[in-house]
C-alpha cells in the first residue's frame, strides 16, 4: 500500500498529475480511484486515463461520471492534447471498455503485453498510427 501511495505522489510531483481519490458527497465514503499516468506505448509518450471502483458500486456510472470529469481537467485546465490521452484495456475487460467509448474513445488496435491481450483506446486514431 505505502509503495503503492509513494509511486502516486512521487509521479504527482514530477508530471503535476496522477490519480484522484471518488469520495461519495452523500456519505465521505472512498469508493474508487480515477486520473492520469503519463506513460508510452510503442516509444510514444502519453497520458493514460485509468479507473479502479469497489465492486460494490459497478454499474451505477462511476466511473464514467469520473473519468469524464478527469479527461476535462486533462484538456481543459492541464493542457494535454487530447490525441495523446489513451486507455490500455484487457480484451476481457468488458466494463472498462464500455467506460472508455461512453467518454468518447474507440478502440484504435489490439496488443499483446506480457502474453496479454489488450486494447488501446484513444479519442483518435492520428497520434497512434
Ligand atoms: C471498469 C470499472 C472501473 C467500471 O466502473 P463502473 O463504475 O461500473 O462503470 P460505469 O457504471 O460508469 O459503466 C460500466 C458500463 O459497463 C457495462 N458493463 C459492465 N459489465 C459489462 C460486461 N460484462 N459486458 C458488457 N458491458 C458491461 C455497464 O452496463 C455500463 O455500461 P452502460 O452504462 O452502457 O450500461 C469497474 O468495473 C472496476 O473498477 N473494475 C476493476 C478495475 C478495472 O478493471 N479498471 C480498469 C482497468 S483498464
Amino acid at each position: 500500500m505505502k509503495n503503492w501511495v509513494d509511486r502516486n505522489l512521487n509521479h504527482q510531483n514530477k508530471y503535476g498529475y496522477g490519480l484522484f481519490s471518488v469520495i461519495l458527497k452523500f456519505n465521505q465514503e472512498l469508493i474508487g480511484d480515477c486520473g492520469l499516468e503519463h506513460t508510452k506505448f510503442e516509444e510514444k509518450p502519453c497520458v493514460e486515463i485509468g479507473y479502479d471502483f469497489l465492486s460494490k458500486y459497478w454499474n451505477q456510472g462511476y466511473a464514467t461520471e469520473a473519468a469524464k470529469a478527469v479527461k476535462d481537467y486533462a484538456i481543459e485546465k492541464l493542457n494535454i492534447d487530447s490525441k495523446s490521452i489513451c486507455s490500455f484495456i484487457r480484451k476481457n475487460n468488458k466494463a472498462s471498455q464500455r467506460v472508455s467509448e461512453k467518454i468518447g474513445m474507440q478502440k484504435i488496435k489490439e496488443y499483446k503485453a506480457n502474453d496479454i491481450d489488450y486494447y488501446l483506446y484513444a479519442f483518435s486514431k492520428e497520434y497512434f498510427k
